[in-house]
């Protein structure tokens, strides 16, 4: 959508508050009364008591077309009896209530943020919904692709704007960026879309943002290492987090550029030198090893996808990346061969990606799939759910400042580095967490040195 076209969005963001027990006291009412007809049923009873078809972006579309907007089903909700997130098992959200989708391709932990959404709606008047019997989404936050245009940013702003979470979608790249918003702003799903070309529109993208991503810079090529982008993408960062630091200040940054390592500390250096930094909003996103590594689990051990969480930790390159196989859940016996063959080949994803593109880049759709998780996550995490993913963040676990670890999102960020799972390492992991050290470590160096305009010694 053009700037010409844009229109202010309605705050939504009271309607996405839940109270487990209004759910649960509504619940009770609504059986007492016996209804029986579906008809007749309020929509927080369908959504608590029965399979629900939720339509979206047939009603609240928040950009100017609303009347025009066709209806769809996308989403089939159906609650489940038990009560499974009360503990996290890796990156499922502590809800008190779980429910499983039928067709979310993004899994089993957005059902339940549309489902919440959906009760939330039916609670509470809300005048932007043009009648009461209307099952639909609300939006709120605003998130930012920076490197829109790209491999990772296309698909990636495809998979933002099917949340439910988000009203605005803003769009930044140096080029080709219109093409890519007038396209995604045919999408019938609740969020506007807008674009922003060229350093001149950044502020303007970036004003009002809750989350930033960026994906921004350029991928390897066969033969080449994470570290080899460096000279390319560390100004590039420098230059987005400067516009972040001066627009958006309390936004989550997620820093997806290469090499990882080395562009997380300089985006905390750059912050630093502005005057808001805070450690706890900024993540280098290591999802894309917890997904591979969740993956080949599931498939060597023949295990339900869904189930297997593999925490990865470290960094992002090479043998600093380091999955933790013995704290796998559902808990599952490797041979040594075993450990061996899937630590290798999660370490070498990436390469096997950008060996078989074959000079055409290196993984756009799974990182795409991966950062729009970490998005979602952070999302909820800035709804008020306690989540828990994997990333790179300043932190204390060790001598090294920064550190892929699980943590605990919540409103204000990273809650909690998840110590745990470094407890009762096997002798492999033990000895694989001291080895990625000084590599990790001269990745960091580097990045500090680079913002700090000091003599690069890696
Ligand atoms: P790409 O070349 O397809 O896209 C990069 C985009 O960034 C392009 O559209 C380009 O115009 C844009 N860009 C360049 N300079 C910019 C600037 N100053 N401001 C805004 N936009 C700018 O590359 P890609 O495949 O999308 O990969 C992007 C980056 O993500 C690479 O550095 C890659 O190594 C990295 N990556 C990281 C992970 C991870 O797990 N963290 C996974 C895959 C790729
Ligand atoms: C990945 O892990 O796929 C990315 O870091 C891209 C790369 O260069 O391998």
């Amino acid at each position: 959508m053009s700037k010409a076209k844009r229109s202010p969005i309605t705050g939504l963001g009271p309607y996405l508050r839940l109270s487990a027990e209004k759910l649960k006291k509504e619940k009770e009412e609504k059986k007492k009364k016996k209804k029986s007809a579906t008809s007749d049923k309020s929509p927080s009873e369908m959504a608590a008591t029965t399979a629900a078809t939720m339509s979206i972006g047939s009603a609240v579309c928040c950009g100017p077309k609303t009347s025009t907007c066709a209806q769809s089903k996308l989403f089939t909700l159906r609650p489940t009896p038990r009560n499974s997130l009360t503990t996290f098992s890796g990156l499922k959200a502590a809800t008190s209530v779980s429910f499983e989708s039928d067709s979310s391709f993004l899994g089993r932990d957005s059902s339940s943020a549309l489902r919440r959404m959906f009760a939330i709606n039916s609670q509470k008047p809300n005048q932007s919904l043009p009648s009461k019997k209307s099952l639909q989404p609300q939006a709120s936050y605003k998130v930012a692709v920076l490197g829109a245009a790209g491999g990772i940013g296309q698909p990636l702003a495809l998979l933002i704007k099917t949340s439910p979470l988000v009203s605005a979608l803003h769009l930044y790249d140096i080029a080709n960026v219109k093409g890519v918003a007038a396209d995604l702003s045919h999408c019938n799903t609740p969020s506007q879309v807008l674009d922003f070309t060229g350093a001149s529109e950044l502020a303007e993208c970036l004003k009002g943002v809750n989350v930033v991503v960026i994906p921004a810079g350029v991928p390897r090529k066969p033969g080449m290492t994470r570290d080899d982008l460096f000279n390319i993408n560390a100004n590039i960062v420098k230059t987005l987090v400067e516009a972040v630091a001066d627009n958006c200040p309390d936004a989550f940054i997620h820093i997806i550029s290469n090499p990882v390592n080395s562009t997380v500390p300089i985006a905390a250096e750059v912050l630093k030198q502005k005057g808001v930094y805070n450690p706890k909003k900024l993540f280098g996103v290591t999802t894309l090893d917890v997904v591979r590594a969740n993956t080949f689990v599931a498939q060597k051990k023949n295990l339900k996808l869904i189930d297997v969480d593999v925490p990865v930790v470290g960094g992002h390159a090479g043998i600093t990346i380091l999955p933790l196989l013995s704290k796998t859940k559902p808990s599952v016996s490797f041979s040594d061969e075993e450990i061996e063959a899937l630590t290798v080949r999660i370490q070498n994803a990436g390469t096997e990606v950008v060996e078989a593109k074959a000079g055409a880049g290196s993984a756009t759709l799974s990182m795409a799939y991966a950062a729009a998780r970490f998005v979602e996550s952070s999302l909820r995490a800035l709804n008020g759910d306690d989540v828990y993913e994997c990333a790179y963040v300043q932190s204390d676990i060790n001598e090294l400042p920064f550190f892929a670890s699980r943590i605990k999102m919540g409103k204000k960020g990273v809650e909690e580095i998840i110590s745990a799972d470094f407890q009762g390492l096997t002798e492999y992991e033990q000895k694989a967490l001291e080895a990625l050290k000084p590599e990790l470590k001269a990745s960091i160096e580097k990045g500090i040195a680079f913002a700090q305009k000091k003599p690069v010694t890696a």
